[in-house]
């Protein structure tokens, strides 16, 4: 479990750029934390893996203060991928990019072995093997530091602006992995500006404005609330959109609409009545 408690953290005395932050998450949740540019979420999520402490306030994991803990112990339970993927890529093949965290954390070597397969494999990188990371596109860094983070299995993954780059089908393949860790009680804490990819993945949604945590509820409960989505300065999916400009048009058609299924299901809902 993920606990903040009235957490507030500076860079530079007296700017604050975490303000008052309370929020607990369980395991099993897939959470994104949006908001704009320079809100602090970068910031926030650096203090689940202990890369930052709080300036005040507490931040645990599994009940255990972050102060307490070296970030080695943490490095155990959470797995963090960069905004940056090339902030950690290291290694002169990508086959040794996947191992270097399991050779770390004392996994067996066929075990190894293993998960350097499966889970270049999962990220399309299986030919590359050999090569060096530092040969690969933005997109394919992205999907290999995501591989040599993802393979551990962390209790909690931290995704930062995970779908930069990505193009539709590799969103997908993530959606669907990201859906597979759900099922095995981790914490997916998604960071991201990509509304139409979070409303697929998450149960819970996070806004985060100057530092302050301005809501928290489920997609549909946020989403429709285009106050609160200015004050984050996010435009809701394209198709919220539309199925508020048809509304307008067509008193029946429903409002709260997030996903492309529920706009078909309504539509045809609609015709079938005309
Ligand atoms: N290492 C740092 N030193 C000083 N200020 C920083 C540092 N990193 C981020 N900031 C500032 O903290 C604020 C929040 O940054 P960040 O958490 O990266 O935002 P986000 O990820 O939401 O875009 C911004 O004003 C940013 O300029
Ligand atoms: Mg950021």
């Amino acid at each position: 479990m993920i606990l903040f408690d009235g957490v507030w953290f500076s860079y530079t005395p007296g700017r604050h750029v975490l303000q008052d932050i309370s929020v607990e998450i369980s395991p099993g949740e897939v959470v994104a934390l949006m908001g704009e540019n320079g809100a602090g979420k970068t910031t926030l999520v650096k203090h689940i893996n202990g890369l930052l402490k709080p300036s005040q306030g507490t931040v645990f994991i599994d009940g255990v203060d972050t102060r307490t803990t070296s970030t080695a112990a943490l490095a155990r339970k959470v797995g963090f991928v960069f905004q940056n993927a090339d902030h950690q890529l290291f290694a002169d093949t990508l086959e040794g990019e996947v191992a270097f965290a399991l050779r770390n954390l004392g996994f067996p070597n066929d075990e190894i072995d293993e998960r350097v397969t499966r889970y270049l494999e999962k990220f399309d990188l299986t030919r590359y093997k050999e090569r060096s990371p530092f040969l690969l596109s933005g997109g394919e860094r992205k999907r290999l530091a995501l591989a040599s983070v993802l393979c551990v299995e962390p209790e909690v993954l931290i995704l930062d602006e995970p779908t930069q780059a990505q193009d539709a089908i590799q969103k997908l393949k993530l959606a669907q992995l990201i859906d597979s860790f759900r099922g095995s009680g981790s914490i997916v804490f998604l960071v991201t500006h990509d509304v139409e990819f979070a409303v697929q993945v998450v149960d819970r949604l996070l806004l985060i404005s100057q530092g302050r945590l301005l809501a928290d509820g489920s997609p549909r409960q946020i989403l429709g609330n285009h106050d609160l989505l200015r004050r984050a300065r996010l435009l809701p999916p394209q198709i919220t959109q539309l199925a508020h400009k048809l509304a307008d048009r067509l008193p029946s058609f429903p409002r709260d609409i997030i996903t492309l299924k529920e706009a078909v299901t309504a539509t045809s809902r609609l015709l079938a009545k005309r």
